[in-house]
């Protein structure tokens, strides 16, 4: 009986020596199709932030620089602030009703027209869509939706610096006087008993441009990731499922071996957008062997895991390669009757430095939730095995 044991464990290992042949699933085309969706439709939600840590730091603080501005009331009034349309509202000029059209949309135009009796110090005096309020709102959440609403580092310039060549609502807001004309200003004189005072911004209206400048700066030069890339800390990690699966048939015996492991392998990325990770995992293998005398027995091992790699954040794709290495093991098997020790059965031989391993040159779909499915195969004579590794991005809290 066990000589019988000793000639099965010895063939398997053989078998299992054999170099693998890879089955990786292609997700690239679907994945593909979604980045390109994204970037002309300007959906970055889940979009990987490729900053480093000083980077997301620096930008941080840079965009904090600017939030008094935007909070101070030259700004936020405009910005949800005021209020004229409200039945309720506390706009010194008092109540005015939108004009809308036979479908109930805002007329813009004659809407506004009715402000430059008082405001015609700025023609085209409007206040934004309630979207663009920034009443309420903090830090992260600014940051957030300069970021997603205008898209792109150049253009949030250009808004800052000049309204994008439109009305311009910023001049207006730091010469502080509230776009009010002749007219307005004996209304606010009426009002008040005094004539209004140019209140501006605490700071330059240069030196807000830059502010701006700096964020953008921080961030390498443009708006990379998702909205809050550059706005709150972000860090992400490969999770990658492993299940290795192998069977051995002889012709008196058989064994099974089952796998498992889950490791999150954190992102750590340097300033040229390349990354690199490390972690250990525990696998636990399980294995059964049928024969004459059949036996099972399970043991854990650890597993270090290793990633390098790139994102080229124009493409919104992730480079890498996965290194691993399983401690060898062997897996103690107790035998169904009474024998003085337990049989060893060696845990089937990983294949991970085979530079054909497609673990060594993946690419991904730079985007939480993005995964991928690799599969590691071999169909020698009397073995079977599968190694199957899924691994997904995901963003750690
Ligand atoms: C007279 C009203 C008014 C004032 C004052 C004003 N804005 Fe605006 N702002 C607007 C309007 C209108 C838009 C365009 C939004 C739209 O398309 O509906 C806008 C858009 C913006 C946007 C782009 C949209 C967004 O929210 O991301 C930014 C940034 C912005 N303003 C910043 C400022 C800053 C900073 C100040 C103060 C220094 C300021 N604005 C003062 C009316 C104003
Ligand atoms: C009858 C005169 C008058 C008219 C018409 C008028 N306003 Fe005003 N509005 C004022 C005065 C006066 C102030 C300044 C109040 C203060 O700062 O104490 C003001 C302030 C504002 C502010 C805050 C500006 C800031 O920098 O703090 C906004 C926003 C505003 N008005 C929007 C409108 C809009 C929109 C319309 C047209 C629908 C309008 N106003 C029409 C008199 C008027």
């Amino acid at each position: 009986m066990k000589n019988k044991i000793a000639f099965v464990v010895g063939v398997l290992t053989v078998g299992i020596l054999f170099s693998l042949s890879f089955l990786a699933d292609n997700a690239r085309v679907s994945a593909m199709d979604q980045a390109e969706f994204n970037s002309r439709f300007g959906i970055f939600d889940g979009a990987i932030c490729p900053l480093s840590a000083t980077q997301q730091q620096e930008s941080i603080e840079a965009f904090k620089e600017m939030v008094p501005t935007f909070q101070h009331p030259r700004c936020a009034n405009c910005h949800g602030g005021g209020q004229p349309f409200q039945a309720n509202t506390d706009h010194a000029g008092g109540k005015f009703d939108l004009v809308l059209d036979a479908d109930g949309s805002v007329l813009t135009e004659p809407t506004f027209a009715e402000c430059q009796s008082c405001h015609g110090g700025l023609p085209g005096w409007e206040i934004p869509r309630s979207r663009f309020s920034f009443v309420g709102k903090d830090a992260v959440e600014l940051c957030q939706q300069m970021k997603g609403e205008l898209g792109r580092a150049d253009k949030f310039i250009d808004h800052i610096a000049r309204d994008l060549g439109g009305t311009p609502f910023i001049a207006t807001a730091f010469a502080g006087m509230r776009g009010l004309n002749e007219d307005g200003i004996d209304y606010y004189e009426a009002l008040n008993d005094r004539k209004p005072v140019p209140e501006p911004p605490p700071i330059s209206y240069a030196d807000l441009i830059n502010q701006a400048q700096a964020w953008v700066d921080a961030m390498g030069g443009e708006f990379k990731g998702d909205d809050g890339c550059g706005c709150e800390p972000q860090k992400y990690a490969l999770q990658i499922d492993e299940s290795l699966v192998a069977a051995f048939v002889s012709e008196n015996a058989r064994i099974d071996w089952d796998g498992q492991t889950q490791v999150q392998i954190p992102l750590t990325f340097k300033d040229d957008g390349t990354f690199t990770g490390e972690a250990t995992s525990s696998r636990t293998m399980s294995a059964v062997l049928t024969a004459e005398v059949g036996c099972s027995g399970s043991s854990t091992s650890n597993v270090q895991w290793q990633v390098n790699g790139r994102l080229d954040s124009e493409e919104r794709w992730i480079y890498f390669s996965v290194r691993f290495t399983p401690s060898m093991g062997s897996v103690s098997c107790n035998m169904s009757v009474p024998l003085p020790n337990p049989v060893q059965l060696p845990i089937p031989i990983d294949d991970s430095e085979n530079p054909n391993n497609p673990l060594k040159q993946m690419e991904m779909s730079a985007y939480v939730g993005e995964t991928e499915t690799v599969k590691l195969n071999t169909n020698v004579v009397g073995s079977d095995v599968t190694d199957t590794f899924v691994i997904t991005i995901i963003k750690l809290e």
